[in-house]
């Protein structure tokens, strides 16, 4: 499995990124889905590529009890900064320094596994999903963040950018600059559920995340019933098509059959 050097470089911009009000409409986009498939009561997740470990601690804080693996020790380090200030959820998060080919729990498996904006950075998502469906349980959830393939060229094109965006959308890329200027790679979200559905489990309804707002830059930054209207905004529109057709990212969930224990 390939980790992505690159990212190393551009860690801690990502951090001031996943704070913006941009960063932030994705996190609240898949975390309001997360908590309406997830059962009320705690259960255990594993959040595969947790970075600085935003999604980590949202799910720990609403009481799961949750892993966050990523293979960089520098955004390990800056998740267990942000959890040291966070004394309520000691003992509900494990940090382990492993990526998706290295996940070492020998045959244990999570009521929910989350992988969200890791597949962009590798070559191809099949080999990965058949990693991440492996670590969950029967009747556990598995949630992926990933770029829109179909999308790709829109943010260019709304942000001004035509010459670049005609380039991209002619030559029907599947892959462009992403936010800290790495090419990243993009997926459609039934190339993820056909691959998922082969991996024996039931693909649930995807989203379209950041449809409306992904163009804006990081300085966008709403007073809070102008964020509130448009996160609602983004809601709806995120599980429609042709609307959600066009969001930068795609969030795809699908469920192994069976009984869950919780
Ligand atoms: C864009 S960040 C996403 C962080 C977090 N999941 C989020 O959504 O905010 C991508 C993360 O993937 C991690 N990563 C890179 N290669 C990986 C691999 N092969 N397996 C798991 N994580 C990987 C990087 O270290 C980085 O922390």
């Amino acid at each position: 499995m390939v980790t992505v050097t690159g990212f190393f470089a551009v860690g801690a911009a990502y951090a001031e990124h996943s704070d913006s009000a941009r960063g932030r409409l994705r996190h609240d986009l898949v975390e309001r889905r997360l908590h309406a498939e997830l059962p009320a009561s705690p259960v255990r997740i594993l959040d595969v590529g947790c970075g600085t470990g935003e999604m980590t601690i949202r799910l720990a804080a609403a009481g799961h009890q949750v892993t966050g693996a990523d293979p960089d020790p520098r955004m390990l380090a800056v998740a267990a900064g942000r959890l040291a200030a966070l004394p309520e959820l000691r003992g509900r998060v494990e940090l382990v320094e492993a990526g998706i080919g290295g996940l070492s729990f020998g045959r244990e498996v999570f009521d929910a596994v989350c992988c969200h904006g890791v597949l962009m950075y590798l070559d191809e998502p099949g080999e990965a999903l058949a990693r991440l469906t492996e670590r969950v349980a029967p009747g556990g959830l598995l949630s992926i963040l990933a770029k829109n393939r179909r999308a790709i060229g829109v943010r260019e094109a709304l942000a001004g950018d035509y010459e670049s965006a005609r380039r991209l959308i002619e030559s029907e890329a599947d892959r462009s600059p992403g936010n800290l200027g790495l090419e990243t790679r993009g997926d459609t979200a039934e190339t993820l559920d056909r691959l998922t559905a082969g991996q024996g489990f039931t693909p649930l309804a995807w989203q379209g995340v950041r449809i409306f707002h992904d163009h804006l830059d990081d300085a966008w930054a709403p007073g809070r019933a102008a964020y509130e209207a448009a996160l609602e905004l983004e809601w709806a529109a995120s599980w429609r098509s042709p609307y959600r057709d066009l969001g930068h990212l795609v969030h795809t969930l699908a469920r192994r059959p069976g009984r869950s224990r919780s």
